[in-house]
């Protein structure tokens, strides 16, 4: 298989699967438990059908969205992913580099493995930071800073993951940040020598936001789900929230509210956006998808927030779905994610250029000319 023979996400993930030692496909690929919620959050599409209009005149059409104060050329947002080097040499600045040929936001984790400076340096398109508050306050504080400087342009705090979800292919491969080639995986690794001379021989593993304050993860190694039960400040409440806000000062948007409740909470605090999202279902496996949980959170809280669903999305009609049933914005991780691992920068352009072939195919067979013209009306659930 090669990436010309891509032709949509499932056939990337084939492709990352080939090219990947099973331990980093299984990080990427799998989710917490039972993995039914990964499941549900892009089942969840199929439960509705878009009913098209006809003769709506779609020689010119504009999918631009505006979303956290900045314009996108597609109502489609990169997610902010872990690790990234790990799964291709290239990592975020591969992404980075396709988000602002696209014209899209992109995100940075918190665990990323290229730093904010260097991102902020190779891209002018939109930036979002993602933060997990550790219990280190020293660094909360340095990551934040750090953003400012390098003037981010949002910062979403990630608020799903007060746990680790229990990763059971992790468990079972032994995946560490670093990854350690362990003797049931040693195998694995050898037989990709493409993914494993570039791993040993290019650029060293670390994570850069990290730096002077945290070992765990880089020079000590650790599973994620071990990472955020011991790095991460499980006492955070909507005050540290708020505070956090406060302290940052930019566009704030927080990450993995599910609840009507928690979007009125979100609104409250003055937060810019929620992403509603179940962390592309590796926390809490069981809960809603997010696609399923859409419109009572848009009707309880549309026009006073900005609602991105988060998760599960593989197509352009799964970006189409969620915009009509009230989204701002979709977003995603696994859709760039696989491209970038089964083939870096060439890889996450080709997948990104399919979907946005996808958006712009759909919306005309929709007689959509603008995303506002996606609304609730041309939905309709089984
Ligand atoms: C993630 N996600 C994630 N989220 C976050 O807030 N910080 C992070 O560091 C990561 N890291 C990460 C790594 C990998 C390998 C995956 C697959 C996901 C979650 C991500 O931002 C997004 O919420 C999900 O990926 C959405 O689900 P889909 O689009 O992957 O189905
Ligand atoms: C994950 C973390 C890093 O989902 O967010 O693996």
């Amino acid at each position: 298989m090669r990436l010309s023979d891509c032709h949509n996400i499932d056939d990337f993930r084939l492709l990352a699967k080939a090219r990947l030692p099973w331990p980093v496909f299984d990080y990427i690929d799998g989710a917490a438990d039972d993995e039914l919620t990964k499941s549900r959050n892009t089942a969840a599409y199929a439960d509705c059908d878009l009913v098209p209009e006809v003769l709506a005149g779609v020689d010119e059409i504009d999918t631009s969205v505006t979303v956290m104060g900045r314009k996108s050329a597609l109502p489609l947002i990169l997610s902010p992913t872990a690790l990234q080097r790990v799964f291709h040499w290239q990592g975020e600045r591969a992404v980075a580099r396709a988000a602002e040929k696209f014209g899209l936001w992109c995100g940075i984790s918190s665990l990323a493995t290229v730093s904010v400076e260097e991102v902020a340096a190779l891209t002018s398109g939109p930036k979002m930071f993602q933060l997990y508050v550790h219990k280190d306050k020293g660094l909360n504080s340095s990551m934040i800073q750090r953003c400012k400087d390098a003037k981010f342009d949002a910062i979403a705090l990630t608020v799903d993951t007060i746990v680790g979800g229990k990763r059971e292919r992790c468990l079972r491969s032994g995946f560490a940040s670093p990854p350690q080639f362990t003797v049931a995986s040693l195998l694995s690794y050898a037989m990709r020598p493409r993914w494993a001379l570039d791993y040993v021989f290019r650029e060293k593993f670390r994570m850069p936001m990290l730096d002077g304050y945290v070992g765990a993860g880089t020079k000590q190694a650790m599973s994620i789900q071990s990472y955020f039960t011991e790095m991460l400040d499980q006492s955070m409440d909507w005050n540290d929230a708020a505070r956090i806000r406060e302290e940052w000062g930019g566009t704030f948007c927080l990450k993995g509210v599910m609840s009507v409740a928690d979007a009125k909470r979100a609104v409250e605090i003055g937060a810019d956006a929620i992403m509603v999202s179940n962390h592309g279902g590796r926390q809490l496996d069981g809960s809603r998808a997010p696609f399923d949980a859409l419109p009572e959170i848009v009707d309880a809280v549309g026009g006073q927030i900005e609602i991105i669903c988060d998760g599960g999305v593989r197509r352009g009609t799964h970006v189409l779905k969620a915009l009509a049933s009230g989204a701002t914005a979709a977003s995603g991780g696994r859709l760039y994610l696989y491209a970038l691992a089964a083939a870096g920068q060439p890889g996450v352009d080709r997948a990104v250029g399919l979907l946005k072939e996808e958006i712009v195919r759909d919306m005309k067979l929709m007689g959509a000319k603008t995303v506002g013209d996606l609304t609730r009306d041309k939905l309709r659930w089984r």
